[in-house]
C-alpha cells in the first residue's frame, strides 16, 4: 500500500487552489425560516454589528445546502452588509467552511505530529485507501467526507479522529476501518466521549446555535481520565496555582497605591480624586476565577468517584466542591 503523505494531502487540499467562484450567486434560494434564524443569529450582537454574526451564518448556510456554495457568500454579505470578498476571505481561512459538498459524515483523521507518529498518517491513509478517496473527498454514495486534520485537540487519546466533531479515541487500523464501515452501512456509532452522532447538517445547524432536542445529549461527559490527570496530580500533591482573580487584585491593589498618592494629593488640593473606587470587601478579593481548575470532574473517573464517596449511577459532573 502507497501512503499518501501529508504533503500529498496538502496538494489534494481545495483550500490552497484557486477559487473560482463561477456565478455571481443568488441570495434568493434561502427561504423564510433560514432569513428568520439569520436575523435571530444578528440580534445576539449589539447593534450595527451584524458582520459580527459571520461565523454562525456561514454555519447555518452549511446546514442548510451541506457547504458554503456561492449562494450562501452572496446570502452572508447582503444579510449582515458586507462584501462578498469579505465572506470569502473568511470562508478560505477556517477549516470548518467547506466548498464542496460535504457527506453525511465528515470524518476527520488527526495528522497532526503526536497522533500522526502514534499511527493517524497510516489510519488517514488506510481509509482514503479503502473509501477510494483522497484528502477532502467525498464517497460516490455521499456518505463520508474525508480530511486529514491538525491536532484535534485531544493529543491525550491519540491517535484520534472525530465523525462531524465527535470524538473517536485511541483509533486503530482496525477500530477506523470498522467505524467507517458501519457508517457507510447506516450505523451510527457512539464517540468514545460527548453527544450522539447526528448527520453533517444537524450539527452545523447546532454550531449555528440552534439545538434539536433529538440531537442533544445533556448529561454526555465530554473529558476523560486522561485529560483530568494534571489537576488529579494536583489535588493529590495539594498544588495550587495563583488564581487569575487575585492577580487581578494584585494589580487593583497596585492602581488603588497609586491612586492613594494621587488622592492624597487631591484631598491636599481639596478635590475628588478621579477614578478612586470603593474598598473592596475582604470576600470579594478572594474569589474564584472560572478559569480556576479544578472545578468538575469526569464520571468515569474512578479515583474521583473513591474521593468524593460518589460512585456508579452518581450524577456526571458533580463533583467536590461544587
Ligand atoms: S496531535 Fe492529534 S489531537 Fe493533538
Amino acid at each position: 500500500m502507497t501512503l499518501p503523505t501529508n504533503a500529498d494531502a496538502g496538494r489534494q487540499n481545495f483550500r490552497t487552489s484557486v477559487i473560482n467562484l463561477d456565478r455571481p450567486g443568488d441570495p434568493t434560494v434561502f427561504g423564510e425560516r433560514t432569513r428568520a434564524e439569520a436575523a435571530e443569529i444578528i440580534a445576539r450582537y449589539p447593534e450595527g454589528q451584524a458582520r459580527s454574526a459571520l461565523l454562525p451564518m456561514l454555519h447555518l448556510v452549511q446546514s442548510e445546502q451541506g457547504y458554503v456554495t456561492a449562494d450562501g457568500i452572496a446570502f452572508c454579505a447582503d444579510t449582515v452588509g458586507i462584501t462578498k470578498a469579505q465572506v470569502l476571505a473568511v470562508v478560505t481561512f477556517y477549516t470548518m467552511y467547506k466548498r464542496k459538498p460535504t457527506g453525511e459524515y465528515l470524518v476527520s483523521v488527526c495528522t497532526n505530529t503526536l497522533c500522526g507518529v502514534l499511527g493517524g498518517d497510516e489510519i488517514f491513509a488506510a481509509l482514503c485507501e479503502t473509501l477510494g478517496v483522497g484528502n477532502n473527498d467525498t464517497t460516490p454514495d455521499g456518505t463520508i467526507t474525508i480530511e486529514h486534520a491538525e491536532c484535534l485537540a485531544a493529543c491525550d487519546y491519540a491517535p484520534v479522529l472525530t465523525v462531524n466533531y465527535e470524538y473517536f479515541d485511541n483509533q486503530t487500523l482496525d477500530s477506523a476501518g470498522d467505524l467507517v464501515g458501519k457508517l457507510q452501512s447506516g450505523e451510527r456509532p457512539q464517540p468514545t466521549r460527548g453527544a450522539p452522532l447526528c448527520s453533517f447538517k444537524q450539527i452545523e445547524r447546532q454550531i449555528a446555535g440552534f439545538f434539536d432536542e433529538r440531537t442533544l445529549a445533556p448529561d454526555a461527559v465530554g473529558s476523560g481520565r486522561a485529560t483530568e490527570a494534571g489537576v488529579r496530580l494536583a489535588l493529590e500533591r495539594g498544588d495550587t496555582a495563583p488564581s487569575y482573580a487575585l492577580e487581578r487584585d494584585d494589580a487593583k491593589r497596585d492602581h488603588a497605591k497609586r491612586d492613594g498618592a494621587k488622592g492624597d494629593d487631591a484631598r491636599r488640593a481639596g478635590v475628588k480624586p478621579e477614578g478612586a473606587e470603593p474598598a473592596q470587601p475582604e470576600a470579594a478579593k478572594q474569589r474564584p476565577s472560572s478559569h480556576d481548575a479544578p472545578l468538575t470532574t469526569s464520571a468515569e473517573d474512578t479515583s474521583h468517584a473513591h474521593r468524593t464517596g460518589s460512585g456508579a449511577g452518581s450524577e456526571p459532573g458533580k463533583g467536590k466542591g461544587e
